[in-house]
């Protein structure tokens, strides 16, 4: 009798974690942005690595460490962050906590000058990374989404729930001051239902999440 790894550990599975903002680019100089800072991503994937996962983290443009023990993979736009998650790919399970670009724009080849009038932006739809991995045949067994939310947290995401084909949805109460602070007010959401967790420190909600993960691929193999 081996090895059998101990309860609530994650050693031997390879997670894959987004995180952060995508930056889409206007022109050589100029790019749109969200607020993301990157923190509650990288907290996620140390918290895994922490109990044993190999966790590979596609990051979007932030100003953070390296969390230890994690395979980082740097990226600016949605559709490298769509090449990066299918070349890390297979996963046992994956958490998308990036807060990629809905929209990006034709971007200019050079410098937009001044002129006249003032330039009209053509936006065209990102892929959405999260609902291609869904419906791929290479889906992790476990997929959770995040859902940043100002209003109707939890209505809003259980229908992304569904919409997206995703066991869990992270839903995140953004109303507040969240964005680059050091607490979250979440609720999981998944297939029975909503939890609503208490406010807590980013890395508190990486480590609860980080267990319920161990929990859930622990349980059905
Ligand atoms: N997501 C993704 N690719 C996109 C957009 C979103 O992978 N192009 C993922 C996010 O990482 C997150 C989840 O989908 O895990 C939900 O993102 P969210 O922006 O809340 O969902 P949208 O479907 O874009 O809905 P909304 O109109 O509210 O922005
Ligand atoms: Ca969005």
């Amino acid at each position: 009798l081996g090895a059998s790894p101990a309860a609530g550990s994650l050693t031997g599975k390879h997670i894959l974690v987004t995180a952060g903002p995508t930056h889409e680019p206007i022109d050589p100089v100029r790019y749109i942005a969200n607020r993301s800072s990157g923190r509650q991503g990288f907290a996620i994937a140390a918290a895994l690595a922490r109990v044993g996962a190999r966790v590979t983290l596609v990051a979007g443009p932030v100003a953070l460490p390296t969390p230890a023990g994690v395979d980082r993979v740097d990226v600016d736009t949605a559709q490298d962050m769509a090449n990066a998650v299918a070349t890390a790919l297979p996963a046992d399970a994956a958490v998308m906590v990036a807060a990629v670009a809905d929209w990006r724009v034709e971007a200019a080849p050079q410098k937009m000058k001044r002129g006249d009038v003032p330039p009209t932006l053509q936006f065209a739809e990102n892929p959405d990374i999260l609902a291609t991995l869904a419906r791929s045949p290479r889906r992790p067994r476990l997929l959770v989404g995040f859902a940043a939310e100002t209003e109707q947290v939890v209505e809003h995401a259980t229908a992304k729930r569904t919409r997206k084909g995703v066991d869990w949805i992270v839903a995140n109460d953004v109303s507040g001051d969240v964005f680059g602070g050091d607490a979250n007010t979440v609720h999981l959401v998944t297939a029975t239902g909503s939890e609503a967790w208490e406010r807590l420190p980013k890395d508190a909600v990486a480590a609860r999440l980080a267990d319920r993960i161990a929990d859930a691929l622990g349980s059905d193999q």
